[in-house]
């Protein structure tokens, strides 16, 4: 018997006017797997994102199937309660509310709990993110550009995702942050989170994740195992087509 793909897309495609920005991208997710995607800028990494958790909009065709059930035709709170969180390329907090409204918030939004529950759960993924709870009273918008990544990590930790989609968790840190980003996302998958990572840092990304995808104009130029896909001469061709 073959086990069924924790996620899976079929034909996925988004696209706005003549441009593709996701063109018929196929790929499957085991559970417990670390799924990198790769691809230079502008190849439809975030809006892949944007359509498996329509935050903000969902595709134009295609199909998305959690642990076999279809999950396309449904809305943003919905996908979010089935298990699959997604966090944000720029940080994307509540500057002037407190750190523990902004999860307490998401919380009420999406999952409808509050009180102590939302509190305990808040607590919990503040622990597991490494989020200092004694910045938890403090406004979101005075942490710095790693505390708000934290921050926006717990809140999603917090919704308790099966399948939790990062987008570029280390842009923009430097190399101690970026490690401390490596341990979490570890941690998370240890604890039986199945992660897709965007990310451009590559040597955090190559190191945490079991199978790379690499995507080119909307759609998989690349896939296998991460040390052997960033050798392909796709991938090369498809990089340096973007630096030129
Ligand atoms: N809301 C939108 N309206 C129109 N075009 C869009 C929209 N969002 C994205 N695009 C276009 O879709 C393409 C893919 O963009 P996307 O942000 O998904 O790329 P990306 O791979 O995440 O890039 P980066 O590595 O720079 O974050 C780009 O050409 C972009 O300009
Ligand atoms: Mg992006």
């Amino acid at each position: 018997m073959t086990s069924v793909p924790c996620l899976q897309a079929r034909g996925l495609t988004k696209s706005f006017g003549a441009l593709a920005a996701v063109d018929d991208l196929c790929f499957t997710v085991d559970k417990g797997e670390i799924l990198g995607i790769a691809g230079p800028n502008g190849s439809g990494k975030s809006t892949l994102f944007n359509i498996i958790t329509h935050i903000p909009f969902g595709p134009t065709a295609g199909e998305v199937l959690l642990d076999g059930e279809p999950i396309h035709g449904l809305s943003d709170i919905e996908i979010t309660r089935r298990g699959v969180v997604r966090t944000f390329q720029r940080e994307a907090v509540f500057a002037s509310m407190s750190c523990v409204d902004n999860i307490l918030v998401a919380l009420e939004q999406t999952l409808g709990v509050r009180g102590k529950e939302a509190q305990r759960l808040a607590d919990e993924a503040s622990q597991t993110v490494g989020f200092p709870r004694n910045f938890h009273n403090q406004p979101a918008g005075a942490l710095t550009v790693f505390h708000q990544k934290q921050l926006m990590l717990t809140t999603a930790v917090a919704q308790r995702p099966k399948v939790l989609l990062l987008d570029e968790p280390a842009s923009s840190l430097v190399d101690d942050e970026i490690e401390r980003v490596r341990e979490v996302i570890l941690r998370l998958n240890r604890q039986g989170i199945t992660i897709l990572l965007i990310e451009h840092v590559l040597p955090l990304l190559t190191s945490v994740s079991n199978r790379l995808l690499v995507m080119e104009q909307g759609a998989g130029i690349a896939e296998g195992d991460p040390r052997e896909v960033i050798r392909d001469p796709r991938v090369i061709e498809a990089y340096l087509g973007a630096v030129a």
